[in-house]
């Protein structure tokens, strides 16, 4: 299984106030914080390496192959599209967003299809696209928690939502607060869980769609379908 690093240099936690996200963002990318050669956009192992994203690519097929209808899909925080571009195939309209605006457009350059449309937002404070279901892959586990709340209260009109994170493997303290930015809550032994204080997201249904275990077990990348 892999090992992931969790790379702290140059995070804006180092800085006395925190950067605002968009900042924060560009910079994992311009410094390719994430890994990755320079030069170009790379989201992260999580995003690549392929026992990662075999297992949930597979998953999330059979979930959207399961409805008579191919549905609309918003992937909020789509990165580098290694992941999202797997997707967009199975879906009517395949809305791919980030906060970084020099990825959007390398993105909307790399990746095309009929269905497929690329859109630079803050998925924190923007109007989201309407779509049937939302893709929160690996964006939450690296947001404060304020910035989560504003989300969660963004997502209602979805009716489902593929939501992925790296947790501790185990039992641990949900959603203990982190600056945003390139970390995420491990190295607090912690990590998001929407229905918990301070979200209370009420939910209809929750369905675990894959799990990934990594480092020695301690850790594990856990993707549920939520039905709001
Ligand atoms: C670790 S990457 C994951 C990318 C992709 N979801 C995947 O799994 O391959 C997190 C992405 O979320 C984006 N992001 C973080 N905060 C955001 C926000 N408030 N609005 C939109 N995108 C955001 C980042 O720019 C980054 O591209």
């Amino acid at each position: 299984m892999p090992t992931l690093v969790n790379n702290e240099k140059n995070h804006p936690k180092k800085t006395k106030t925190p950067w605002p996200t968009k900042a924060a963002m560009e910079q994992i990318y311009k410094l390719n914080l994430w890994g990755g050669k320079e030069t170009e956009f790379y989201s992260g192992e999580g995003s690549h390496h392929p026992a990662i994203v075999e297992p949930y690519i597979a998953a999330v097929k059979t979930f959207l192959d399961s409805f008579k209808e191919p549905i609309t899909v918003c992937d909020l925080g789509c990165g580098d599209f290694n992941v999202g571009k797997q997707l967009v195939s199975y879906t009517a309209k395949y809305i791919a967003v980030d906060i970084v605006p020099s990825l959007i457009i390398r993105n909307k350059e790399k990746f095309k299809a009929a269905n497929l449309e690329f859109r630079c937002l803050d998925i924190a404070k923007a109007q989201l696209p309407k779509a049937d279901c939302a893709i929160v892959r690996q964006v939450l586990q690296h947001l404060s928690n304020a910035e989560i709340k504003s989300i969660v209260n963004n997502l209602a009109n979805f009716n489902y939502i593929i939501l992925t994170e790296h947790l501790p493997n185990g039992a641990f303290e949900p959603n203990k607060d982190i600056i945003s930015g390139q970390a995420n809550r491990l190295k607090v032994q912690s990590g998001v869980n929407l229905q918990a204080s301070p979200f209370n997201l009420k939910i209809k249904k929750e369905t675990q769609l894959s799990t990934v275990v990594l480092n020695n077990e301690k850790e594990v990348i856990k993707t549920t379908i939520l039905q709001l």
